[in-house]
C-alpha cells in the first residue's frame, strides 16, 4: 500500500492492505446464516426485513417477518391493510412510525409504480421512511444494483479495517465509509458484498469483543493485532434521555380491562394502552381521576414498577390494579376482554409487564 495515503500517525487511518472482496465473499458463502428473506430476496422482502432489523435483533425479527409476509404477501396487501391489523402485526416491535411509513410508502408504490418497488437508488430514497441505508440495501440486495448499505455493523468493520479514529456518528464519517465501501464493492456481487460486511459485523467483528482469530480479513486489517481492534469505533455518546414518571391503571370491571387509543401524533400514535397519565400521581389523586371518568373503584393494589426506554425518553411506570364497578366505557375507551387484548388490540411493547398481568389467569390480582 502506498505510504503517502497515511493521514495521521503511522498505521492509523490507513487503507486495508489489499482488496477485501475475495476473502470476504468466500467467508460469507461458507458462514452466512440462512434467513427467510435471503432465501427469497425480492425487493419487497428485503425492504420489510430491513425495516424490522432497524428495530430489533435478527432472532427476534425473523418470526415477525414470517408472520408479516404471510399476512401481507404483496405491496398491495400492505397498502390496503387495515390500521389495527397492521399494528397487531407490528405489536412489540416498537417505533410504530416506521410501520406507518411502510404503509405510506406501499401506497406510493402502488399509485406511482404499479405495485413494484422502483429499481433506482434515487427513487427508493424518495419513499417515506426509506433513508440512505434502506435504499442501498434494497437496491443492492433486492435488485443487484451497485450501492452502499452502511449500517452500524459496516461502520464498525470499516473503522477497524482503516484504523480510523473519527467519530462514526457524524454524517461526514458515514459518507466517507460509503465511498470506501464502493471502492471495494464488486459491481456484480453488490448485494452479497454488503450482506457479507453486515454478517461479518454481526458474527465476528463484534462491538468490544471482536473474534479477530476467526476473521477472514485479519491479514488486511489495519487494526489487527493492536488494542484498537477492540476499542474502535469511536462514537460520541448520545444526549441523555429525559426520564418521565407514568401512572398506569389496570381498570378491571366485569366487562374486561379499560383500554384507550393514543392520540394521532407523537409517541405510540394511534396505538392502544391501559388507562394512564404521563405524570407521577399519588393514589388518592389517581382514584379521584377514575371517579371523574365515571368509574367507581372497589379495590386497588399496587402494580409492579416497569420501565421502557424510547429513543428520546424513558418511562418509569407504576400504578394500581383497580377493580371497578360496571360502567359504560368513557369517550375514547373500550372495555377489552383478555382474549380481545390477545387477538385484536395492539398494545406496544412498553406495556409488556402490564399486558402479561391483564392476560394472566393465575389469579394474582383476581
Ligand atoms: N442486518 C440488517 N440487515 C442485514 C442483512 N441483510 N444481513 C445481515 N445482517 C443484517
Amino acid at each position: 500500500m502506498k505510504q503517502e495515503n497515511r493521514e495521521s500517525a503511522p498505521g492509523q487511518n490507513c487503507p486495508p492492505r489489499g482488496p477485501i472482496a475475495p476473502a470476504l465473499l468466500e467467508w460469507f458463502y461458507r458462514h452466512r446464516r440462512s434467513l427467510p428473506f435471503r432465501e427469497d430476496p425480492t425487493p419487497y422482502h428485503i425492504w420489510v426485513s430491513e425495516i424490522m432489523l432497524q428495530q430489533t435483533r435478527m432472532t427476534a425479527a425473523v418470526p415477525y417477518y414470517l408472520r408479516f409476509i404471510q399476512a401481507l404477501p404483496t405491496v398491495e396487501d400492505l397498502a390496503r391493510c387495515p390500521e389495527d391489523q397492521l399494528a397487531k402485526l407490528w405489536e412489540g416491535l416498537g417505533y410504530y412510525s416506521r410501520m406507518r411509513n411502510l404503509q405510506k410508502a406501499a401506497r406510493v408504490i402502488c399509485e406511482k409504480y404499479g405495485g413494484a418497488l422502483p429499481a433506482s437508488l434515487e427513487e427508493l430514497k424518495k419513499l417515506p421512511g426509506v433513508g440512505e441505508y434502506t435504499a442501498g440495501a434494497i437496491a443492492s440486495i433486492g435488485f443487484g444494483l451497485p450501492a452502499p448499505a452502511v449500517d452500524g455493523n459496516v461502520l464498525r468493520v470499516f473503522s477497524r479495517l482503516w484504523r480510523d479514529e473519527r467519530d462514526i456518528s457524524t454524517p461526514a464519517a458515514k459518507k466517507e465509509c460509503a465511498a470506501r465501501v464502493m471502492a471495494q464493492q464488486p459491481p456484480e456481487a453488490a448485494g452479497d458484498f454488503n450482506q457479507a460486511l453486515m454478517e461479518l459485523g454481526a458474527l465476528v467483528c463484534l462491538p468490544g469483543t471482536p473474534d479477530c482469530a476467526a476473521c477472514p480479513l485479519k491479514e488486511l486489517c489495519s487494526s489487527y493485532g493492536t488494542p484498537d481492534a477492540a476499542r474502535l469505533p469511536v462514537k460520541a455518546p448520545r444526549a441523555e434521555r429525559k426520564v418521565r414518571p407514568v401512572t398506569v391503571v389496570l381498570a378491571r370491571s366485569e366487562q374486561g380491562f379499560l383500554l384507550g387509543r393514543r392520540g394521532r401524533g407523537g409517541l405510540l400514535a394511534g396505538l392502544w394502552q391501559p388507562l394512564l397519565w404521563e405524570e407521577g400521581l399519588e393514589k388518592e389523586e389517581t382514584l379521584a381521576r377514575l371517579k371523574q371518568m365515571g368509574l367507581e373503584p372497589e379495590s386497588s393494589e399496587a402494580l409492579p414498577p416497569a420501565r421502557h426506554v424510547f429513543t428520546h425518553v424513558e418511562w418509569r411506570m407504576s400504578g394500581w390494579y383497580c377493580r371497578v364497578g360496571q360502567a359504560p366505557a368513557p369517550e375514547g375507551f373500550v372495555w377489552a376482554e383478555p382474549d380481545q387484548i390477545r387477538e385484536e388490540y395492539a398494545l406496544p411493547g412498553a406495556f409488556k409487564v402490564y399486558r402479561a398481568l391483564m392476560l394472566d389467569e393465575s389469579g394474582n390480582f383476581l
